[in-house]
């Protein structure tokens, strides 16, 4: 392919791109399937690899981030960033409208919109491209996060519309979906680090991440509530929205426009009920005077717009009494509160139980049982308790303090130095811990035992079938089949029945039996040495190459490793050091599992193109062009871009640049096509 084909199909790719992510991201109704969407990006990152001067800063490709920022500038907003007046009761709201119509003297409409509870933005396309994106900041200036915005797939990187001003910004509100927030922090749990309080402290940590890859993870979004320009040529607020929509913007479609109050009552009204299905959160409405020319002559106090106000919806709140403190252990080992009330109904539901979150926040709170607790249900997935009627305590009330022992296993419980949480020490068998080991252990990136999810080892556990990881390995099909149980979970008391039948008997022995052949260092990770993740597992593979001269290591001879910590090299020592430990991997090691480094597949395959320099060029038909080049690479053969006289083959695709095939004919370059490289690979 030559420079200019490669351009058009750039070209195409990108909008068809782009096109997709819009019906996908912005509307909710996607034409094409994962796997077709994945060839299009794919074909693209090979093109733009080998056009790199083709790589546009708007490209799709930008959206899967991978670029670091070290430091968010402060950067000054073109147009300050307002924020609002709030309003908690309907008495206000309707003193406003009596402001709005005093004001103006003459009719006018309001728009209405969610308040949306995330980040405030602003991004400024030029050109029709992203080329700016701002947080909010103290409203005069904000954080330049351009990188980590443009990983938002709901956020054309490039508006293509003949009415589009030169420059133009949009406003909105980054949030983190309700379906993100839960896995995110579930994540987060099972690398022992602490969750986020909520999804707006989660997009707004994600914002401020280095590195844009792992933003692109996070599944962030953006809802568009305003355009500003300089050359604006739209009459109303509502105009405005209509343009943005057709523009490409997620424009959110709860927005009305409303004729008086009673429409806007309504309207509070009819979000204030949807408010829980939504999946994400907002914390009230927006309501703003529709018409450009009526918001001027309104104009601004030092503060806010006289044209617009939010209503706030309050957190339903609710009086019920403590009946009990009970505790949760994690797979971590850490130690939770958890409040059990008298049933009580608040937003529409029946709350039973509450999180305490941990000693501090219950100490604070200074409970005592029987108390009479208030209990609010906000836009939070769980309620929580945020006070207590000590005018109402019984006299003589014993004061709840925090466990002494672990509820799972009875051991004792331990507050590491300037840590809010407690753990238990039972580290090896608190069942609890142990499950949490065992989950990491079968999880595909480590030994991949499927089948035996989470419930079902909870059975094990719960029969004594295993004790720890090497357990696993004695394992035979009459221990499993029957166990069966219905399990509660203690939070949101849904229930979930969990068995043994014997297909899944089978799927799981074999699932085992395969996990034998799992290269070392996915056994390394597997095993559970705390703070050890895949990457390092594998540079340790790589340089111990067996684990009994990683067991005899030094820690000088740890910390040589490249991107093994102090913190790390201590964790493998004690790991070593730990008698059970060792015990499990002698067993392991009799179960056959592979504690070696052993060829790679790719260092095992033949040395076919040992010293033989290729270019690849064109699309193929079984392969994708990075494939092809991987198969060149771990036959031993070196890969280049350009035809030059010390290639050896040009393997050519379909579209070939007509250029390179003059060139490689020219220079005596042998040419040869997909099928030719297979069969030179197969000897
Ligand atoms: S309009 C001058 N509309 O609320 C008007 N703001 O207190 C500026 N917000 O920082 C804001 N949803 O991030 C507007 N539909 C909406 C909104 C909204 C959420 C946030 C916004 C701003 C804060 C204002």
């Amino acid at each position: 392919m030559d420079l200019k084909q490669a351009r058009e199909r750039i070209n195409e790719l990108t909008q068809k791109i782009n096109h997709h992510d819009y019906l996908y991201y912005v509307r909710a109704q996607p034409e094409i399937s994962d796997y077709d969407y994945d060839m299009l990006m794919k074909e693209l990152f090979s093109l733009e690899k080998e056009f790199p001067e083709l790589k546009a800063p708007s490209s799709p490709t930008q959206r899967v981030g991978g670029q670091v920022t070290k430091r968010f500038p402060s950067v000054k907003h073109k147009y300050p960033m307002l924020s609002l007046d709030n309003t908690y009761s309907k008495e206000e709201l309707a003193d406003f409208d009596k402001r709005v119509s005093k004001g103006l003297q003459e009719d006018y409409e309001y728009i209405c919109e969610l308040k949306f509870d995330g980040v405030a933005i602003g991004i400024t396309y030029e050109n029709g491209e992203l080329s700016r994106a701002v947080t909010r900041g103290d409203g005069v200036q904000g954080d330049e996060v351009t990188t980590n915005v443009k990983t938002i797939r709901s956020l054309p990187l490039k508006v293509e519309n003949n009415q589009l001003p030169l420059q133009f910004e949009v406003r909105g509100e980054i949030y983190m979906p309700h379906r993100s927030f839960l896995n995110l922090n579930e994540e987060k749990q099972k690398k022992e680090e602490s969750p986020f309080a909520n999804p707006r402290n989660a997009a707004a940590g994600s914002l401020k991440l280095q590195d844009s890859a792992l933003v692109a993870k996070r599944n962030l979004d953006c809802f568009v509530f305003g355009l500003l320009s300089e050359e604006i040529f739209f009459a109303s607020h509502w105009e405005s929205l209509e343009a943005a929509k057709k523009w490409g913007f997620k424009v959110n479609s709860m927005t009305r426009k409303c004729k008086n109050m009673d429409e806007v009552f309504a309207f509070i009204e009819s979000c204030d009920k949807k408010r829980k299905e939504l999946p994400f959160d907002i914390d009230g409405v927006v309501i703003k005077v529709n018409s450009y020319r009526q918001q001027e002559k309104l104009g601004y106090t030092s503060k806010f717009p006289r044209w617009a106000i939010s209503y706030k919806f309050k957190a339903e709140r609710a009086a019920t009494y403590l009946e009990d403190v009970v505790y949760q252990v994690g797979r971590t080992g850490a130690v939770t509160p958890v409040a059990v009330l008298k049933p009580v109904h608040v937003a529409g539901s029946t709350v039973k139980r509450a999180s305490l979150y941990n000693a501090d926040k219950m100490n604070e709170l200074n409970l005592h049982y029987q108390d009479l607790v208030f209990v609010e249900k906000g836009g939070d997935i769980i309620p929580k308790i945020v006070g207590v009627d000590e005018d109402q305590r019984k006299e003589g009330a014993k004061k709840v303090g925090f466990a002494r022992e672990c509820p799972e296993c009875g051991s004792g419980l331990e507050r590491k130095e300037g840590e809010a949480v407690h753990y238990c020490t039972n580290t090896d068998h608190c069942p609890p811990q142990l499950q949490g080991k065992i989950e990491h252990f079968i999880s595909r990136r480590a030994m991949n035992i499927e089948s035996l999810g989470e419930g079902r080892i909870r059975l094990l556990i719960d029969n004594h079938r295993i004790e720890n990881i090497a357990d696993l390995y004695d394992l035979k099909f009459d221990d499993l089949i029957g166990l069966e149980k219905t399990f509660t979970d203690p939070l949101t008391q849904k229930t979930r029945k969990v068995s043994f039948r014997e297909k899944t008997v089978q799927n799981i022995l074999e699932a085992i039996e395969n996990s034998r052949k799992v290269p070392f260092e996915r056994v390394l990770y597997a095993i559970g040495i705390r703070h050890l993740g895949e990457t390092t597992a594998k540079k340790l593979a790589a340089h111990f190459e067996n684990i009994d001269n990683l067991a005899n290591a030094s820690f000088e001879d740890l910390i040589a490793v490249n991107d093994v910590g102090e913190k790390m090299a201590q964790s493998i020592l004690d790991y070593f050091e730990n008698p059970k430990n060792r015990e499990i991997l002698e067993r392991l090691k009799k179960a056959g599992l592979n504690f070696a480094k052993e060829k790679t597949e790719e260092e095992s395959k033949s040395q076919e193109l040992q010293d033989k320099t290729l270019v690849v060029s064109g699309v193929f038909t079984k392969y994708s062009r990075d494939e092809i080049k991987g198969l060149i690479e771990s036959h031993g053969g070196k890969v280049t871009g350009s035809v030059s006289s010390n290639t050896d083959y040009l393997v050519a695709g379909e579209n070939m640049g007509p250029k390179k095939r003059k060139q490689a004919e020219d220079l005596n370059v042998t040419i040869i096509s997909e099928e030719d490289l297979e069969k030179m690979l197969a000897g």
